[in-house]
């Protein structure tokens, strides 16, 4: 057992870890932040994305105390009830929110994408969710929701 300490959305938190836990096993288990999800625990789905340090990472793939003082953003941490965030509120009014499995993960790497690349092509686009795999459906809903929530980012600018 180590103790850690870490922002996590915003609030400083301390947590007690084991050795071989991983981040997304203390946000899921510890935090309770059940956004994130475990697809494939193998780095391949996406589904577990968070921003560690405003970097896109798979959670299932870092340890624990990798994020010993560090910034984590989950999917709960991007907007409040009353007042989305607006890559959340585009997926939404695009139609694209899919499954709650790839959803959060896909939200996750279009706001990092936003954040470094805010008005970014179609193939842009695809290029920053090619880490987030959905089995089910097609892509361009999503994609359109990005081209969105760019295009309401800038205006509010
Ligand atoms: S669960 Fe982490 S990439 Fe699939
Ligand atoms: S995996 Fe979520 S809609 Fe296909």
């Amino acid at each position: 057992m180590k103790t850690i300490n870490l922002k996590i959305n915003g609030r400083k938190r301390q947590i007690e870890i084991e050795e071989n836990e991983r981040l997304l096993d203390i946000i899921r288990e510890g935090f309770h932040l059940t956004g994130t999800k475990e697809g494939c625990g193998e780095g391949e789905c996406g589904a577990c994305s968070v921003l560690l340090n405003g970097k896109l990472v798979n959670a299932c793939m870092i340890m624990a105390f990798q994020a010993e003082d560090s910034e984590v953003i989950t999917i709960e941490g991007l907007g409040e009830n009353e007042k989305l965030d607006p890559i959340q509120q585009a997926f939404i009014d695009t139609g694209a929110v899919q499954c709650g499995f790839c959803t959060p993960g896909m939200v996750l790497s279009a706001k990092a994408l936003l954040m470094k690349n805010p008005t970014p092509t179609k193939q842009e686009i695809r290029r920053g969710i090619s880490g987030n795999l959905c089995r089910c459906t097609g892509y361009e809903k999503i994609v359109e929701a990005v081209e969105l929530a760019a295009k309401r980012i800038a205006e509010t600018d």
